[in-house]
Protein backbone atom coordinates (compact mmCIF):
# COMPACT_ATOMS: atom_id res chain seq x y z
CA UNK A 1 0.00 0.00 0.00
CA UNK A 2 1.33 3.89 -1.13
CA UNK A 3 2.42 5.99 2.17
CA UNK A 4 0.21 8.86 3.10
CA UNK A 5 2.43 12.13 2.54
CA UNK A 6 2.13 15.16 3.85
CA UNK A 7 3.51 18.25 2.13
CA UNK A 8 4.25 21.77 4.07
CA UNK A 9 4.05 24.55 2.03
CA UNK A 10 1.54 25.23 -0.15
CA UNK A 11 3.35 27.06 -3.15
CA UNK A 12 4.54 26.10 -6.81
CA UNK A 13 6.17 22.78 -5.33
CA UNK A 14 4.11 21.80 -2.53
CA UNK A 15 0.96 21.91 -5.33
CA UNK A 16 2.73 20.64 -8.22
CA UNK A 17 3.78 17.51 -6.09
CA UNK A 18 0.55 16.71 -4.33
CA UNK A 19 -1.40 17.00 -8.12
CA UNK A 20 1.60 14.34 -9.32
CA UNK A 21 1.18 12.30 -6.20
CA UNK A 22 -2.82 12.12 -6.14
CA UNK A 23 -2.70 10.78 -9.60
CA UNK A 24 -0.02 8.28 -8.86
CA UNK A 25 -2.23 7.30 -5.88
CA UNK A 26 -1.19 8.33 -2.70
CA UNK A 27 -2.94 9.75 0.21
CA UNK A 28 -1.97 13.12 0.11
CA UNK A 29 -2.75 16.33 3.19
CA UNK A 30 -1.02 19.99 2.15
CA UNK A 31 -0.50 22.36 4.67
CA UNK A 32 0.50 26.27 5.26
CA UNK A 33 1.35 28.31 8.24
CA UNK A 34 0.20 26.92 11.37
CA UNK A 35 -0.36 23.36 10.07
CA UNK A 36 2.80 21.53 9.93
CA UNK A 37 2.59 19.45 13.05
CA UNK A 38 -0.97 18.49 12.45
CA UNK A 39 -0.10 17.16 8.34
CA UNK A 40 3.38 15.67 10.27
CA UNK A 41 1.61 13.90 12.70
CA UNK A 42 -0.53 11.91 9.89
CA UNK A 43 1.82 11.37 7.36
CA UNK A 44 4.41 8.54 7.18
CA UNK A 45 6.76 11.00 4.57
CA UNK A 46 6.73 14.64 5.36
CA UNK A 47 7.94 16.74 2.23
CA UNK A 48 9.19 20.11 3.20
CA UNK A 49 8.35 22.35 0.52
CA UNK A 50 8.95 25.59 2.34
CA UNK A 51 11.80 28.42 1.59
CA UNK A 52 14.77 27.24 2.96
CA UNK A 53 14.43 30.48 5.36
CA UNK A 54 11.61 29.28 6.66
CA UNK A 55 13.09 25.90 8.20
CA UNK A 56 13.78 27.47 11.77
CA UNK A 57 10.05 27.91 11.91
CA UNK A 58 9.27 24.78 10.18
CA UNK A 59 11.09 22.67 12.47
CA UNK A 60 10.27 24.24 16.00
CA UNK A 61 6.77 23.70 14.68
CA UNK A 62 7.47 19.84 13.32
CA UNK A 63 9.13 18.97 16.98
CA UNK A 64 9.50 15.47 17.44
CA UNK A 65 6.09 14.27 15.17
CA UNK A 66 8.74 13.54 12.40
CA UNK A 67 10.55 11.31 14.74
CA UNK A 68 11.52 8.25 12.76
CA UNK A 69 9.58 9.29 9.57
CA UNK A 70 11.00 10.12 6.01
CA UNK A 71 11.35 13.45 5.66
CA UNK A 72 11.84 14.98 1.75
CA UNK A 73 13.97 18.10 2.07
CA UNK A 74 13.26 19.93 -1.25
CA UNK A 75 14.95 23.36 -0.61
CA UNK A 76 17.03 25.40 -2.05
CA UNK A 77 19.11 27.34 0.24
CA UNK A 78 19.22 30.91 -1.22
CA UNK A 79 20.39 34.38 -0.07
CA UNK A 80 18.40 37.62 -0.54
CA UNK A 81 20.93 37.87 -3.71
CA UNK A 82 19.84 34.83 -4.99
CA UNK A 83 23.29 32.95 -4.60
CA UNK A 84 23.96 29.60 -3.09
CA UNK A 85 23.25 29.99 0.93
CA UNK A 86 25.57 26.63 1.62
CA UNK A 87 27.98 24.43 0.57
CA UNK A 88 31.17 22.39 0.82
CA UNK A 89 31.94 21.19 3.97
CA UNK A 90 27.71 21.28 4.87
CA UNK A 91 24.08 21.25 3.11
CA UNK A 92 20.98 22.42 3.24
CA UNK A 93 19.80 18.38 4.00
CA UNK A 94 22.18 17.89 6.36
CA UNK A 95 21.47 20.95 8.29
CA UNK A 96 17.91 20.10 8.74
CA UNK A 97 19.21 16.75 9.59
CA UNK A 98 20.57 18.11 12.79
CA UNK A 99 17.54 20.38 13.47
CA UNK A 100 14.98 17.01 13.03
CA UNK A 101 16.54 14.61 14.94
CA UNK A 102 15.63 11.84 14.92
CA UNK A 103 13.75 12.31 11.01
CA UNK A 104 15.11 10.27 8.23
CA UNK A 105 16.17 13.10 5.86
CA UNK A 106 16.28 12.83 2.76
CA UNK A 107 17.49 15.60 -0.40
CA UNK A 108 15.14 15.31 -3.56
CA UNK A 109 13.08 17.19 -6.19
CA UNK A 110 14.84 20.63 -5.54
CA UNK A 111 17.39 20.08 -8.85
CA UNK A 112 14.00 20.28 -10.93
CA UNK A 113 11.66 23.06 -11.60
CA UNK A 114 8.27 22.85 -10.21
CA UNK A 115 6.64 22.74 -13.61
CA UNK A 116 7.39 19.14 -14.01
CA UNK A 117 6.55 18.04 -10.38
CA UNK A 118 3.59 16.97 -11.48
CA UNK A 119 4.80 14.45 -14.39
CA UNK A 120 8.46 14.08 -14.09
CA UNK A 121 8.60 15.00 -17.53
CA UNK A 122 9.75 17.73 -19.58
CA UNK A 123 8.93 18.40 -23.24
CA UNK A 124 7.54 14.74 -22.41
CA UNK A 125 10.70 13.39 -21.86
CA UNK A 126 11.45 11.73 -18.23
CA UNK A 127 13.92 13.98 -16.05
CA UNK A 128 16.20 12.89 -13.59
CA UNK A 129 15.82 13.17 -10.09
CA UNK A 130 18.75 12.42 -7.74
CA UNK A 131 18.13 11.52 -4.22
CA UNK A 132 20.30 11.19 -1.56
CA UNK A 133 19.84 10.24 2.13
CA UNK A 134 21.24 7.94 5.05
CA UNK A 135 18.49 5.93 5.57
CA UNK A 136 18.16 2.94 3.33
CA UNK A 137 14.53 2.56 3.79
CA UNK A 138 13.79 6.26 3.43
CA UNK A 139 15.83 6.76 0.51
CA UNK A 140 14.19 4.01 -0.82
CA UNK A 141 10.45 5.27 -0.14
CA UNK A 142 11.35 8.45 -1.92
CA UNK A 143 12.90 6.59 -4.70
CA UNK A 144 9.85 5.01 -5.13
CA UNK A 145 8.04 8.38 -4.47
CA UNK A 146 9.87 9.83 -7.48
CA UNK A 147 9.39 7.08 -10.00
CA UNK A 148 5.58 6.82 -9.03
CA UNK A 149 5.24 10.38 -10.47
CA UNK A 150 6.92 9.75 -13.47
CA UNK A 151 10.69 10.98 -13.13
CA UNK A 152 14.14 9.20 -13.17
CA UNK A 153 14.73 8.79 -9.65
CA UNK A 154 18.61 8.01 -9.22
CA UNK A 155 19.95 7.45 -6.01
CA UNK A 156 22.84 9.31 -5.18
CA UNK A 157 24.00 7.66 -1.72
CA UNK A 158 24.31 9.65 1.07
CA UNK A 159 22.80 12.49 2.60
CA UNK A 160 26.64 14.56 1.97
CA UNK A 161 25.56 14.10 -1.67
CA UNK A 162 23.23 16.99 -1.18
CA UNK A 163 26.15 19.66 -1.38
CA UNK A 164 26.06 18.56 -4.69
CA UNK A 165 22.43 17.93 -4.95
CA UNK A 166 21.91 21.35 -4.45
CA UNK A 167 24.91 22.80 -6.87
CA UNK A 168 22.99 21.19 -9.52
CA UNK A 169 19.62 22.53 -8.18
CA UNK A 170 21.11 26.17 -8.05
CA UNK A 171 22.76 25.55 -12.08
CA UNK A 172 19.19 24.48 -12.85
CA UNK A 173 17.97 27.80 -11.57
CA UNK A 174 21.01 30.05 -13.39
CA UNK A 175 19.81 28.51 -16.80
CA UNK A 176 16.51 28.57 -16.73
CA UNK A 177 16.40 32.56 -15.17
CA UNK A 178 19.54 33.92 -15.38
CA UNK A 179 20.37 31.89 -18.67
CA UNK A 180 17.03 32.80 -19.80
CA UNK A 181 16.20 29.35 -20.88
CA UNK A 182 12.78 29.40 -18.68
CA UNK A 183 11.74 26.88 -16.49
CA UNK A 184 10.29 24.17 -19.35
CA UNK A 185 14.20 22.19 -18.91
CA UNK A 186 15.49 19.40 -16.93
CA UNK A 187 18.56 17.48 -16.43
CA UNK A 188 18.91 14.03 -17.91
CA UNK A 189 20.76 11.76 -16.59
CA UNK A 190 22.34 8.71 -19.27
CA UNK A 191 22.45 5.55 -17.30
N1 LIG B 1 9.70 26.77 -7.60
C1 LIG B 1 10.55 25.84 -8.05
O1 LIG B 1 10.61 25.57 -9.27
C2 LIG B 1 11.42 25.08 -7.09
C3 LIG B 1 12.15 24.00 -7.59
C4 LIG B 1 12.91 23.24 -6.72
C5 LIG B 1 12.96 23.58 -5.38
N2 LIG B 1 12.28 24.65 -4.91
C6 LIG B 1 12.32 24.92 -3.47
O2 LIG B 1 11.10 24.48 -2.92
C7 LIG B 1 10.71 25.31 -1.83
C8 LIG B 1 9.33 25.90 -2.12
O3 LIG B 1 9.40 26.66 -3.32
P1 LIG B 1 8.09 27.25 -3.99
O4 LIG B 1 8.49 27.70 -5.33
O5 LIG B 1 6.95 26.33 -3.82
O6 LIG B 1 7.87 28.54 -3.08
P2 LIG B 1 6.50 29.33 -2.87
O7 LIG B 1 5.64 29.22 -4.09
O8 LIG B 1 6.90 30.68 -2.37
O9 LIG B 1 5.78 28.52 -1.70
C9 LIG B 1 6.31 28.39 -0.43
C10 LIG B 1 5.16 28.04 0.47
O10 LIG B 1 5.67 27.79 1.78
C11 LIG B 1 4.75 28.36 2.68
N3 LIG B 1 5.35 28.59 3.97
C12 LIG B 1 6.26 29.52 4.31
N4 LIG B 1 6.56 29.39 5.62
C13 LIG B 1 5.81 28.38 6.09
C14 LIG B 1 5.65 27.80 7.36
N5 LIG B 1 6.36 28.26 8.40
N6 LIG B 1 4.78 26.76 7.51
C15 LIG B 1 4.07 26.29 6.45
N7 LIG B 1 4.16 26.83 5.21
C16 LIG B 1 5.03 27.86 5.05
C17 LIG B 1 4.35 29.66 2.01
O11 LIG B 1 3.22 30.19 2.63
P3 LIG B 1 2.92 31.80 2.57
O12 LIG B 1 2.33 32.00 1.21
O13 LIG B 1 1.99 32.01 3.70
O14 LIG B 1 4.25 32.50 2.73
C18 LIG B 1 4.13 29.17 0.60
O15 LIG B 1 2.85 28.62 0.41
C19 LIG B 1 11.81 26.37 -1.70
O16 LIG B 1 12.72 25.95 -0.72
C20 LIG B 1 12.46 26.38 -3.08
O17 LIG B 1 13.83 26.75 -3.00
C21 LIG B 1 11.51 25.41 -5.74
Amino acid sequence: MKQKVAIIGKGNVGAALKRGLDRAGYETKITGRGGARAAAEWGEIIILAVPYSEIETVGKELGDSVKGKTVIDVTNPLTKEFGLAIGFTTSAAEEIQKRLAGAKVVKGFNSVFASCMDSGKVKGERVSVPIAGNDDAARKAALQLAGDIGFDAVDAGPLSNSRWIEALGYLNIQLGFMQKMGTDIGFKLVH
